[in-house]
């Protein structure tokens, strides 16, 4: 016979349980307490039951026996759980998350999970279609690898601003309400505000250069915002865009300011001791990248490209003024093998904004950072200082000026050399984590035809 839950008895005559998370119960050894949580793992055998608990601070394995093995026959996965018991230290030899196991003697069921059709295991099945995993996203949300990676990404943006605190820059938060373009109107989802045109910020680079002024070095974490048509595995619908502006500096020191960031956001991440251990789960062998890193020149891909015989869009030999999209610059960066600062673009296929080089005005101070495996994880710019070469930009581009009469000001009211970047942290999560797409770096992917959950 299976017991009932409810024939479960609480011992009184023991000693008292401390309350516990998992990650503090790992130091408790041959202490009572009582832990909260999910059951992640069950194995019932005649005897003993083998269970696996989770509560989003570690995992913890417990071994029931008795009664409580009997009545966990019934314990569907997912069940949220109070659990009394013993912590005991692993035998050597023995492995199991923090070197320890709980030895139980009572639980209560908070939360009772279904079983049969509706049993979590039916809902979240590891090969199932990825739509209709997506459908499920709440639920696989809880799996050991999405949470990971989700680990990994709050220890990321932690990293990101202990750098910029370190470089003293101003976390600022421009809004998400606007109505100009940063990075072409294609690509913008319009809004009806009020009975106004509106959109969807693309980037918040414009409103980072107007803070300059008035806080020095800013940075901003934010949701970007792009109405990108192709289904590709590095594009979002909605993706979080760590930008950061700076003031009065050159090229080579703009760049220098990226490869620390790069580096030593990795570094801190790798330091870490929930997401250290949780990268080389995911990226066995991952190694932290080191400056410098290589500086390529546009011109100089181009006859890498055409070297290598790769061709462009439309089938064609590589040309200067090409576009690198994204299947020739990730051929490039994966034959390559290291991250490379792609530099000195041309006028032509970059943004209105981009100051031109003083050597070569065909080309602008501009960067892309390319990772093995993902391709373009950065982009930024020194950023025109004069307000006539910026109405040119505009021209150029077919942007009316008028909306950006704020945007102009930054020039005419003391303007300064300056430059930013724009990080997509889903695309460093992908190369970071190895993960093959940027819908597994974010907690809920939103793409063309997905907005749901
Ligand atoms: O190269 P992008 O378009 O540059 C800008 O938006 C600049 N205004 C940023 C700045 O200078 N402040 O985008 C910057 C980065 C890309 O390198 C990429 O990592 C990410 O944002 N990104 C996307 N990530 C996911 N999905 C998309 N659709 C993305 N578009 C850009």
């Amino acid at each position: 016979d299976i017991l009932s839950f409810n024939d479960l008895k609480l011992d009184e005559s023991l000693p008292e349980a401390v309350p516990a998370k998992i990650y503090q119960s790992y130091d408790l050894v041959d202490k009572r307490i009582k832990v909260s949580g999910w059951v992640h793992r069950l194995r019932v055998s005649k005897k003993y039951a083998f269970l696996v608990l989770r509560d989003g601070t570690g995992y913890l394995q417990a071994i029931l026996s008795g009664d409580c093995a009997n009545a966990a026959q019934a314990l569907p996965l997912e069940s949220s759980i109070e659990l009394y018991g013993t912590i005991t230290k692993l035998p050597e030899g023995k492995s199991a998350p923090g070197g320890v196991e709980l030895v139980a003697d009572y639980y209560k069921v908070v939360g009772l999970a279904p079983s049969g059709d509706d049993a979590f295991t039916n809902k979240v099945q590891e090969n199932a279609d990825p739509s209709i995993l997506l459908d499920q996203r709440h639920l696989a949300l809880r799996g050991e690898t999405l949470s990971a990676v989700m680990k990994v990404r709050a220890a990321f943006l932690k990293a990101v601003r202990r750098f910029y605190e370190e470089e003293r820059l101003t976390e600022v938060t421009p809004p998400s309400m606007v109505q100009t373009q940063v990075e072409g109107g294609s690509t913008l989802f319009k809004l009806d505000y009020y009975g106004e045109e509106a959109y969807l910020t693309q980037s918040s680079q414009l409103y980072l250069e107007t803070f300059l002024a008035a806080l020095g070095d800013v940075y901003c974490i934010a949701e970007s915002f792009r109405a990108e048509k192709s289904h590709t595995r590095r594009h979002l619908s909605e993706y979080t865009h760590i930008e950061a502006e700076l003031a009065f500096l050159d090229f080579k020191t703009f760049l220098q300011h990226i490869e620390n960031l790069l580096v030593k956001s990795v570094k801190y991440v790798l330091e870490d001791p929930i997401a250290g251990p949780l990268v080389e789960q995911l990226n066995p062998g991952f190694k932290a990248p080191e400056a410098p890193f290589m500086r390529l020149e546009y011109k100089d891909a181009i006859k890498w490209l055409q070297e290598h015989d790769i061709k462009n869009e439309d089938g064609e030999n590589f040309k200067f003024g090409d576009d690198i999209a994204e299947a020739a610059e990730r051929k490039m960066v994966d034959t390559i093998g290291v991250p490379i600062f792609l530099i000195r673009f041309p006028v032509e296929i970059k943004s209105f904004y981009m100051e031109r080089c003083k050597d070569d005005p065909r080309v602008t101070e501009s960067v892309d950072v390319l990772m093995p495996t993902v391709g373009e994880i950065t982009g930024g710019s020194m950023r025109i200082k004069d307000t006539d070469a910026l109405l040119e930009g505009f021209k150029r581009e077919g942007i009316d000026p008028a909306p950006y009469y704020w945007f102009i000001d930054q020039r005419k009211y003391g303007t300064c050399p300056h430059g930013g970047y724009g990080l997509g942290t889903e695309r460093i999560l992908a190369w970071l984590c190895n993960r093959f797409t940027v819908r597994e770096c974010v907690s809920y992917p939103r793409f063309t035809g997905r907005a749901t959950p």
